[in-house]
């Protein structure tokens, strides 16, 4: 979706994932104990300190008649610290092993804490193999926004998607941006089930009633890009017009709503990379499933997933944060706008481009709503709480910001601006501070109050 409209319900989710403990108040320095929280303005328990994941390896399995999903995630990471105890982001489910380099771990839990004391101490540089066999009907997550996420059932069988915080109700995750990974995910369901996630299929193998359907994401990416969908799929693969290896899976019912978009891929793709920069990753595809009460797209990596049929402008927005999301992520919540802001106004260059109407027309347009307007009480940059993550400010104002920069400083450098910003963060993760350094730097200009006034300051910003 363009933009996530706020819903009613209001900030649920600070109590259901547990109390906030900021990284301030974690032991530091020459403690041997990793911080449970990376100390996120919006998700202070998100995250975990002391280590660094290398790899998830997940295998899993899922029983639609009972909902139980089952099986053991492997994750490879590395010690940045001396380490006496650390913790993953896990929640629910029963945990029936649980061991460190081969060596039986002890924890506790504590909300979505899980908190592991390995069997000795491991050392700062130290490789570490954490095995985690579990058990559980997983359950969803409640945004601050009032939007489920994490492990959801749809009609038609399931779909994990994971943004901001869902991630640790379907795998124990060092859930945040800044530690990317690769996957490796696999997953057993009934025979005649397909079970679609990121990165290449490398195999899917049927043994008895069962199919077990195998993935590799083998470009690093944020834990909430991780994603699974189960459920009957008409499953379409090859190669784009300019080579791209392509995996499409589309409920039946959605099929023909979503061809026209989807045969617009390749043209997608290659005017994108005239913005951005090459496709960062070696597959792409959608994944479009039949569930409208959820509300939202989302960009998983390499496959971005849809719950209504994929329509052209919201496909432009979920492929444009390939790059803009995906391979540059954040560095925290709050400067969603980093994310939302540009994947909105890419939108609107593709609606110029196409002839549709320009992107001047669309900002006049929104620019008339009167200073009185609610609209024009948050700023992007600014945002006055979590339930505002994904609301019109970010999406909308966040593109504004892009149209007021590139009037100010002309086409021809505010394009270079994006692909410079795409190319030289690749992989990576971003700030609003390093965007205005590299917009000031590349336009010479001190854009100082364009800035401040459209990102930082609630109110409408005079022209
Ligand atoms: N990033 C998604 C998009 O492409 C929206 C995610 C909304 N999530 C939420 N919890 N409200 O716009
Ligand atoms: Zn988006």
């Amino acid at each position: 979706m363009k933009y996530f409209r706020l819903v009613g319900v209001v900030a649920a989710s600070a109590a259901l994932v547990g109390g906030a403990l900021p990284a301030s108040a974690a032991p530091s320095g020459s403690s041997t104990i990793g911080a449970p929280g990376l100390g996120d303005p919006f998700f202070p328990n998100a995250g975990n300190g002391g280590y660094d994941t290398d790899h998830y390896d997940l295998r899993l399995e899922w029983d639609p008649t009972s909902g139980e999903l089952s099986g053991t995630a492997i994750i490879d990471a590395t010690a940045t610290q001396d380490l006496s105890r650390f913790n993953l982001d896990f929640r629910g489910f029963e945990i029936t092993s649980l061991k460190v380099n081969g060596n039986k771990a002890t924890f506790t839990r504590d909300g979505q804490e899980l908190v592991i004391t390995p069997r000795t101490l491991l050392r700062r540089r130290d490789d570490m193999k954490i095995k985690v066999s579990y058990h559980g009907v997983p359950t969803t997550v409640i945004d601050p926004d009032g939007a489920v996420d994490g492990w959801i059932r749809t009609p038609g069988g399931v779909v994990a998607l994971s943004e901001p915080q869902g991630a640790p109700s379907w795998y124990p995750v060092n859930d945040y941006p800044t530690d990317k990974a690769t996957y490796s995910i696999a997953m057993t369901v009934p025979k005649g089930l397909s079970a679609i996630s990121n990165g290449r299929l490398e195999s899917k193998e049927t043994e008895g009633a069962k199919t077990t359907w195998r993935w590799e994401a083998e470009q690093p990416m944020a834990s909430y890009l991780a994603t699974m969908a189960i459920g009957t799929f008409t499953v379409t693969s090859g190669k784009t017009a300019s080579g791209v290896p392509f995996v499409n899976a589309v409920e039946p019912k959605l099929v023909a709503d979503s061809a026209a978009a989807i045969a617009r891929t390749d043209e997608i793709l290659t005017w994108e990379k005239g913005l951005f920069g090459r496709y960062p990753f070696d597959t792409v595809g959608v994944i479009a499933v039949d569930a409208p009460d959820v509300g939202y797209a989302l960009e998983t990596q390499t496959r971005p997933v849809f719950t209504t049929a994929v329509d052209e402008s919201t496909y432009v927005h979920e492929l444009a944060h390939q790059w803009i999301g995906d391979s540059l992520s954040l560095t925290t919540f709050p400067e969603m706008w980093l994310n939302e802001g540009f994947a909105q106004y890419t939108e609107k260059l593709w609606a110029e481009k196409e002839g549709t109407a320009t992107a001047q027309s669309w900002f006049d347009g929104v620019y008339a709503l009167p200073a009185s307007d609610p609209f024009w009480t948050v700023a992007p940059a600014a945002l006055p709480g979590p339930q505002e993550l994904f609301g019109r400010a970010v999406y909308e104002r966040g593109a504004m910001t892009l149209h007021s920069l590139r009037t100010t400083v002309g086409d021809a450098t505010f394009f270079r601006i994006l692909r410079t910003w795409v190319s030289q963060n690749r992989g990576g993760n971003v700030t609003t501070k390093q965007f205005i350094a590299l917009s000031e730097k590349l336009s010479g200009k001190n854009l100082n109050n364009l800035f401040k006034a459209w990102l930082f300051t609630p109110g409408k910003p005079s022209r």
